[in-house]
C-alpha cells in the first residue's frame, strides 16, 4: 500500500505538477467463484473482491475543466464540467470516467473541476472486472468524500456502463467492488440487492489463470444472451429466470426453441449451484465445492456457450493436476480467466504445470493471480 501510494503521488506530480491536496481512491477487481450469467436474471452470485484494483488520484483544478489521465495508456482526455450532463460516448477508454461523471451530475452530485490520474492493476479483458473497478474508483474521486448510499453508488456506476458505455451488464461487478469484504466472498441476491459474507473453509487456495485471449465474439454474444434469457422468461410466463424452476422448464421444453431451453437451463441450474456451493462452504465440503465448479463450467460451455477452446483447455488441464478440487471459467467468457480451487500447498505445482501445458498447447504465457478476498472500495 505504501508502495502504491508513493507510486501514484510520483505519477501525479509528473503528469500534473505539485498539489497540496491529493487524495487517492481504490476500487477492487473481483473473481466470481460461482453464479455466472445469473446477475441480469436477478439470481445469485458469489464473487470476492481482489487485491488487484483501480486507483484514482485526484486534486482540484483552478479552471472549469475535468481532466483524466490514464497511467496505463499514457493518455489524457478533458471536458468542461458544464458539458458533462450532455456528454456522449466515443468508444474510447475515457467513456468509463466520463459516463460516471455524467451519471453523478444527473443524480444531483455536482462534479467539480479536477485532475484525475487513473492507474489499474486489474488486467483489462481478463474477466476480473477492470471496468467496474475503474467506474467505482472514479466515482469516489469525483465525490471527494461527499456521502452517498453504497447501493446508490453501485447503481450509478452500473448505469454509466449500461447507458453510457452501452454494455448491458448485470449488477455483480459494481456491487462487489463497493461491498467486497476482506477475508470473505459475498453471496449477492441480485433481486433484493442484499448480500451475506461467505467464509471459505480453511485449507484451500484460489488462483485465477488468465488465458490472455479475448475473443471478439464476446461483445455481441453478451447482449444476445441477455435477450435470450428475457425471451425464455417471457415464454415461461415468469418475471425473470430467477423465478423459473427446472421442473417448470422441463414441462415447457417442447414449446421452447432448443437454444432458448438450454440458455434457461444454464441459468436455473447455476442459481441452484450457488446455493449448494454456499452450503458446501459452510459444511467444509471441499469435494462438493470442486464438483460444483466443474459442473458450472460444463453448463457454461455446453448450455450457455460462452466458453472457448483456451478456457476449456485450462479447466480440463487444471482438473487433472493433483490437489485441484475444481475449476471453471469466470466472468463473461470468450476468454479471460479461469478460477481454480485447490488444497492449500498445491499452488506451486499447479502454477508450473498449468503454465507449461498452456505454453505447449497455445504458445502463450498464461498469467496467474493468487486470489485472496480483499476489502471493497474506499480511500487509500
Ligand atoms: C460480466 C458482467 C456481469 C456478469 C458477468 C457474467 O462480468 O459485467 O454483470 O453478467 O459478466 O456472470
Amino acid at each position: 500500500m505504501v508502495g502504491t501510494a508513493t507510486f501514484l503521488k510520483d505519477a501525479f506530480l509528473r503528469v500534473f505538477g505539485p498539489t497540496a491536496t491529493l487524495r487517492v481512491w481504490r476500487a477492487p477487481g473481483r473473481v466470481n467463484l460461482i453464479g455466472e450469467h445469473t446477475d441480469y436474471n436477478l439470481g445469485f452470485v458469489l464473487p470476492m473482491a481482489l487485491e488487484l484494483a483501480c486507483y484514482t488520484a485526484a486534486a482540484p483544478r483552478p479552471d472549469r475543466r475535468l481532466r483524466v489521465f490514464s497511467e496505463n495508456y499514457g493518455e489524457a482526455r478533458e471536458w468542461p464540467v458544464e458539458d458533462l450532463s450532455a456528454a456522449a460516448p466515443t468508444g474510447h477508454w475515457s467513456d468509463y470516467p466520463l459516463g460516471v461523471a455524467r451519471e453523478l451530475v444527473r443524480a444531483g452530485f455536482a462534479v467539480r473541476p479536477a485532475n484525475l490520474l487513473v492507474w489499474s492493476t486489474v488486467p483489462p479483458g481478463s474477466g476480473l472486472s477492470s471496468s467496474a473497478a475503474l467506474e467505482v474508483s472514479v466515482a469516489l474521486a469525483l465525490l471527494e468524500g461527499r456521502p452517498i448510499e453504497p447501493l446508490e453508488l453501485v447503481k450509478l456506476c452500473r448505469r454509466a456502463e449500461n447507458e453510457f458505455v452501452g454494455a448491458p451488464c448485470g449488477i455483480m461487478d459494481q456491487y462487489v467492488a463497493v461491498f467486497g469484504r476482506k477475508g470473505a466472498a459475498i453471496r449477492i441476491d441480485c433481486r433484493s440487492l442484499e448480500h451475506e459474507a461467505v467464509q471459505l473453509p480453511a485449507g484451500v487456495a484460489i488462483l485465477a489463470v488468465n488465458s490472455m485471449v479475448k475473443h471478439q465474439l464476446g461483445s455481441s454474444a453478451y447482449p444476445e444472451r441477455v435477450a435470450q434469457c428475457r425471451e425464455a422468461a417471457a415464454r415461461l410466463g415468469v418475471p425473470s429466470l430467477r423465478d423459473a424452476t427446472l421442473e417448470r422448464l422441463e414441462q415447457a421444453r417442447a414449446a421452447l426453441p432448443e437454444l432458448v431451453f438450454r440458455r434457461a437451463r444454464h441459468v436455473v441450474t447455476e442459481n441452484a449451484r450457488v446455493e449448494e456451493f454456499t452450503a458446501a462452504c459452510a459444511a467444509g465440503d471441499l469435494a462438493a465445492m470442486g464438483r460444483l465448479l466443474a459442473a458450472s463450467h460444463q453448463s457454461l460451455r455446453d448450455d450457455y456457450e460462452v466458453s472457448c477452446e483456451e478456457l476449456d483447455f485450462l479447466v480440463e488441464t487444471a482438473l487433472a493436476i493433483p490437489g485441484v478440487l475444481g475449476a471453471r471459467m469466470t466472468g463473461g467468457g470468450f476468454g479471460g480467466c479461469t478460477v481454480n480451487l485447490m488444497e492449500a500447498g498445491a499452488e506451486e505445482r499447479f502454477r508450473s504445470n498449468i503454465a507449461e501445458a498452456y505454453r505447449r498447447r497455445f504458445g502463450r504465457e498464461a498469467q496467474i493471480y493468487p486470489c485472496v478476498p480483499a476489502p471493497g472500495a474506499g480511500e487509500l
